[in-house]
């Protein structure tokens, strides 16, 4: 266990930063973190999925410093975290069957449910919306949080908006230094992406976000669940339903370019594209999966993992795309992965990463 300080003169606020155990979580330090909690701070602590910016959903003054820090839009609704049923009867109108179900299979862990919300849920949770989205984590760290708060804990990524989400304690400090009181870290986290939100209460179940339980999880239990046609069409006029898909997000610093297509051809593409940015005095920095990874020259190239291991990629997708930022390319060029299993959460966040610019080849 070490603790450290982070000072900056110009900041308003010292942040500090308490390293724990993510596996056996020392209790004092997390009851620390959920005094502050319960005094209406905001904490940084890891889930399973990504470091969430946790503060007492209950409590609306404690919410608005997470829209503060985070520089967040008003109108996009957070995730609530619970760490029992007891604590999500309290904020909803009703368990839907299929709820039940995904709730049995999938709890604790990377799914986060829309439920009818009942009056004691702020509107500042739900940006005015008639459902909460609500998960139980699975990370320790997380849940015993929760508990030790008594509060669900209203938690997005946390990162500044539009960034890429957090993966390790670092990133957190690299956006939220002086802006928050205490980051809880907890070493790097498990899935790397988000997690998947289910909307159940329309005719068929949808998915709004794809992430860490996949469209193919969900359709072993609810088999005529579909993903929002939104977030795969091009025509602007579809706004997907879960309002943080509209935002640019994961935005790197640098120009992102992402290419798609049979393997060969993309590589003699992305060489061919570095080579065009090269001669322009650009940096380039070229994301691939470890089978290709021989064929390019670049000022850095970042091996995303194997195409046979696409957790891997997910895992390390966030991470890469800071460290190509803070290496200070121009330019970011990505092989595309397949939409299958965590594949298309993978491809989700690439997408809006790049801006939606994509070669197909
Ligand atoms: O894995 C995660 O979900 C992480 C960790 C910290 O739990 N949290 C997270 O929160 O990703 P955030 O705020 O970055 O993303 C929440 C997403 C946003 O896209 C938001 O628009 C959507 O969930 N959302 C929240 N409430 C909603 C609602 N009532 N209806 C539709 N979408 C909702
Ligand atoms: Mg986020």
């Amino acid at each position: 266990m070490t603790l450290f300080f982070c000072e900056k003169d110009e900041m308003d606020m010292e942040t500090k930063v308490i390293r724990i155990s993510s596996s056996d979580p020392e209790e004092e330090l997390i009851k620390a973190a959920a005094a502050l909690i319960r005094d209406g701070e905001i904490v940084a602590f890891p889930t399973e999925t990504v470091y969430g910016l946790g503060a007492d959903g209950l409590n609306e003054d404690a919410v608005k410093k997470i829209f503060h820090a985070k520089g967040r839009p008003q109108d996009n609704p957070l995730i609530l975290h619970v760490d029992s049923i007891d604590m999500l009867e309290q904020l909803v109108m009703d368990i839907p069957p299929a709820a039940r179900l995904c709730m049995e299979k999938f709890w604790p862990g990377p799914l986060t449910i829309l439920f009818r919300r009942l009056e004691i849920v702020p509107d500042i949770i739900t940006a005015g919306l008639e459902t909460v989205a609500i998960r139980m984590p699975s990370h320790p760290v997380a849940l015993r949080l929760i508990s030790l708060s008594g509060a669900p804990i209203a938690a997005p990524s946390a990162n500044s908006s539009g960034k890429p989400s957090p993966t390790r304690a670092e990133h957190v400090l690299e956006d939220m230094d002086g802006k928050i009181p205490l980051i809880i870290d907890g070493g790097e986290t498990g899935v790397g992406l988000e997690s998947t939100v289910l909307d159940l209460t329309g005719d068929k179940p949808m998915i709004l976000r794809p992430g860490g339980i996949t469209l193919e999880d969900v359709r072993k239990f609810l088999p005529n669940a579909i993903v929002d046609p939104a977030l795969s069409s091009s025509d602007r006029d579809m706004i997907p339903k879960s309002p943080g898909q509209k935002y640019r997000h994961y935005a790197p610093k640098a120009q992102m370019i992402l290419v798609s297509g049979e393997s060969r051809r993309v590589v003699d593409e992305i060489k061919r594209i570095t080579a065009e940015a090269e001669l322009k005095g650009m940096k380039v920095g070229i994301m691939c999966c470890t089978e290709n990874k021989i064929n390019y020259y670049a000022y850095r190239i970042a091996d995303m993992g194997s195409l046979e291991d696409k957790d891997t990629i997910a895992h390390n997708l966030f991470h890469i795309i800071r460290d190509l930022d803070r290496s200070k390319v121009d330019l970011i060029v990505c092989e595309a992965v397949g939409e299958d299993e965590i594949g298309l959460a993978i491809m989700n966040r690439l997408l809006k990463a790049a801006g939606g610019k994509v070669v197909k080849v």
